[in-house]
């Protein structure tokens, strides 16, 4: 375990500004998400940790000592990439036991090693079969294997489940996060899929631009954005975003301003019975134009006050395209942004 600091760190390539001074603290132990739409800097963020590109200022320390002139095979990071290139000539054992071998351990040890991890990661029937033998879940469980048989004290990840289908993605989601309650390594896991995010860090941190927008468990960040890029980047489906004469229905002084924009998820709304209580407002009528049904709840696309919304309900209500519905909603799930500044004023 070891805690991470970035402090003030900037990296260009050529002209072009990647990094644009990151500030960011990683506990030891913790498992960090590092999120943001592709080309925002993620990869370069994290190979700049690993040694794998040099800062052009600022400074990483691990465990409170400054790695910037560490090299990379000294620094003591195992990461694990999105393209998973095992050795095809090597079988899986020597595939994980390759990296404790450069590092000079006895083979026992590293066959005891080995074998500890691939018990941990459920592959100790493959350990003497060729990576062309495997399946894509299986190789990129080679590929989770060989960086965590170093046993480092931190782990990095870059996108390691792109490559892999929706139902095995959501099966190793939860056992890279079960590795991390086993071994207690620091783990930073960069992912462009802000599902993957919110289900798998204890803190995100939000980057876009080469900037950290905002730093916070999933729950702080779902709930209190602290901007309009962030409040329609995590969420899915969207956060609406309503102007005009429905934002003048909220009771708070800054909702008088032109620029000011609502923001309700489409969780958020509720169906009006005609009463409210001292927390709710009521929105007005919503006209049902396309209805879809997701299983438990149902999608409903519409218009409110003349501008597209979309409003997730139960689908047990049965809604159905055509009709006219009364909205509300609870003030406490309702935000309100600075259209310029995109800065969300309520927090
Ligand atoms: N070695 C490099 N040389 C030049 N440009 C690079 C290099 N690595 C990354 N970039 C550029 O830096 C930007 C950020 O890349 P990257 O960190 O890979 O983004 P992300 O991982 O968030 O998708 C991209 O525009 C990419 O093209
Ligand atoms: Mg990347």
């Amino acid at each position: 375990m070891a805690s991470i600091e970035f402090s003030k760190c900037e990296k260009s390539f050529g002209s072009a500004k990647i990094l644009k001074g990151i500030d960011l603290q990683i506990a030891s132990g913790e498992f960090l998400v590092l999120v943001g739409p592709s080309g925002c800097g993620k990869s370069t963020l994290l190979r700049t940790l690993a040694g794998l590109e040099k800062l052009d200022s600022g400074t990483i320390s691990v465990g409170g000592k400054v790695i910037n002139n560490v090299e990379p095979q000294d620094r003591d990071i195992a990461m694990v990439f999105q393209n998973y290139a095992l050795y095809p000539h090597m079988t899986v054992e020597e595939n994980m036991g390759f990296g404790l071998k450069l590092q000079g351990l006895s083979s026992s040890d590293i066959s005891k090693r080995v074998k500890g991890i691939s018990d941990l990661l459920q592959i100790s029937h493959l350990l003497a079969r060729k990576p062309k033998e495997l399946s894509g879940g299986q190789r990129q469980r080679v590929a989770l294997g060989r960086a965590l048989s170093r046993q480092t004290p931190v782990i990095l990840f870059d996108e390691p489940l792109s490559n892999l289908d929706a139902h095995l993605r959501s099966q190793m989601r939860v056992e890279i996060k079960r590795l991390h309650q086993t071994l207690k390594s620091t783990m930073i896991y960069v992912t462009h899929d802000q599902m993957e995010a919110t289900t798998m860090g204890d803190r995100i941190a939000v980057l876009k631009d080469g900037l950290i927008e905002q730093v916070g468990t999933p729950t702080e960040i779902y709930h209190r954005p602290k901007n309009m890029f962030i409040a329609s980047f995590i969420g899915s489906p969207e956060m609406n975003f309503l102007e005009g004469s429905i934002v003048q229905k909220l009771p708070w002084p800054n909702a008088r301003r032109v620029d000011s924009v609502l923001g309700i998820r489409p969780e958020a709304f509720k169906v009006s019975n005609g009463s409210v209580n001292s927390q709710e407002i009521e929105l007005g009528d919503f006209d049902i134009e396309l209805s879809e049904n997701l299983g438990g709840q149902q999608m409903l696309h519409g218009q409110l006050a003349d501008q597209t919304v979309r409003i997730l309900v139960d689908s047990l209500d049965n809604f159905s395209t055509g009709q006219r519905i009364p909205l509300k909603i609870d003030l406490t799930k309702a935000h309100l942004f600075d259209k310029k500044t995109g800065l969300n004023q309520r927090i």
